[in-house]
């Protein structure tokens, strides 16, 4: 178990370069199993990326880190049953079926759990792969896919699912045809995923759009090289803590152009936020202004996976700002930490009304997830006197040191192993 504690009054500044995105690394890391050797620059050093590791590892892949570089040799692989404690505790281990099943002609895994931030069902990815003429047996808690007759389809997703997309993506580019999906989810790590799948000689197209298609080929290249995206909800968090403490902060190897949403809704609180091609440069005033109305949506749209920072930002805001979450039933969690330490607002269901406080004063909180984890760091920021934050392992999923980072910006943050 480990903790943060934060002292707070202190505006950051300096610049930081964005490592890689975790929700991009995430499902191409799945997707090594389509080629055999893999070298991936600036891959995140979290703790899903080596939980994906394990699963990887436990079916022939080998990796090797060199600083921000990691090497995969997928010429090993040699089951389709993922192991079934690490399918189980990681989510994303939902993204091998797609590969699995191209590679093998079968896939077996344990059913995900659901976890913080809401049930998470599956039943568009299992939809998809039996479009796609994949046979799906549930059984005792166990997923079991045979596709030894699959073939290319036309699928239309009933909901813009991040990870339904990719993994028929993934299931797709070895069937002949044209496999297309429609209303397929636009995140820019699609995109990633899409670039990583062309290196790797396999015909796809329109990521980032509604309708992506599939060219299946059954030829692939043995070596390739590709830089991970830089991750936008780091990017998001670490604007937010230059916000919430009236800081400023320059972001490199940044992509703007993913982070409209969320610049947007700073610019909107009265923060200044210059942009060029891959830096972002933000300035944020004493006092954050009003943000009207913030609603999650799949993107374009508002990023759920800023919805807590954002929260802990309007809980200071001069004026009521309202948030509604629209893409999980669970993610308010990080409210009641936050009333903890001074915040005002109301909750029906999935709608937020804040009403902004002069002041949070610092006390012992609790994460329950990644992002309301990182909710709570950066309440500490701006918070009189000190935060502990207990069970900071849920903010090392997706944070490779949130509190490196933040102390080279010249944050009050230490951690605690307990
Ligand atoms: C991805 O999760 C991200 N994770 C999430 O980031 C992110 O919040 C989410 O997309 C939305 O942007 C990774 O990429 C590893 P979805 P995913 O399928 O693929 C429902 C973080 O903090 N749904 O787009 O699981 C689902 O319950 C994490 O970095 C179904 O009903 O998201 C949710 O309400 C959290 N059936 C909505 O769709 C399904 O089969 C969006 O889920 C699948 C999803």
């Amino acid at each position: 178990m480990a903790s943060l504690i934060v002292t707070g009054g202190y505006p950051l500044s300096g610049t930081l370069r964005l490592s890689g995105a975790k929700n991009a690394a995430l499902p191409i890391l799945a997707a090594s199993l389509l080629g055999e050797h893999s070298t991936l620059a600036d891959c995140p050093h979290i703790l899903d990326v080596s939980n994906m590791l394990d699963i990887l590892s436990a079916i022939g892949v080998k990796s090797r880190w060199n600083g921000e570089e990691l090497s995969l040799d997928a010429t090993g692989a040699h089951s389709c049953v993922m192991p079934q404690k690490l399918s189980k505790e990681l989510r994303s281990s939902i993204f091998m079926l797609g590969p699995l099943l191209a590679r093998f002609g079968c896939a077996v895994c344990t059913y995900p759990g659901g976890c913080e931030i809401g049930h998470r069902p599956i039943d568009l990815h299992l939809r998809g792969l039996s479009m796609l003429g994949v046979q799906i047996r549930e059984e005792y808690g166990q997923i079991v896919c045979d596709g030894q007759n699959m073939h290319a389809a036309e699928i239309h997703l009933d909901y813009p699912s991040v990870g339904a997309t990719e993994n028929i993506m993934m299931a797709a580019v070895r069937l002949k045809g044209e496999t297309v999906i429609h209303n397929a989810a636009r995140e820019p790590e699609i995109e990633d995923l899409q670039r990583y799948l062309c290196l790797l000689g396999y015909e796809v197209s329109g990521a980032g759009d509604s309708t992506i298609s599939i060219h299946g080929r059954d030829l692939w290249k043995t070596d390739v090289y590709h830089a991970i995206m830089p991750d936008r909800i780091v990017a998001g968090t670490l604007l937010c803590a230059a916000a919430i403490t009236g800081g400023e902060l320059t972001l490199t190897n940044a992509r703007p152009q993913h982070l409209s949403a969320i610049l947007s809704k700073l610019r909107e609180a009265g923060c200044l936020a210059i942009c060029s091609r891959n830096r972002i440069f933000l300035s944020a005033p004493e006092k954050l202004g009003e943000i009207k109305l913030i609603e999650t949506l799949p993107y374009p749209g508002f990023p759920t996976d800023m919805q807590a920072q954002f929260f802990a930002l309007c809980t200071l805001c001069d004026g009521t700002c309202v948030i509604v979450e629209n893409v999980f039933e669970n993610r308010f969690k990080h409210g009641a930490e936050l009333l903890r330490m001074g915040a005002a607002f109301t909750q029906r269901d999935r709608t937020i009304v804040i009403r902004g406080v002069p002041a949070l004063s610092g006390t012992t909180v609790t994460a329950h997830d990644l992002r309301g984890g990182a909710a709570l760091v950066l309440a500490g920021l701006a918070a009189k006197g000190k935060t502990r934050v207990l069970q900071a392992q849920f903010i090392d999923r997706g944070y490779d040191s949130l509190e490196g980072m933040l102390q080279s910006l010249g944050a009050h943050i230490q951690r605690e192993e307990d």
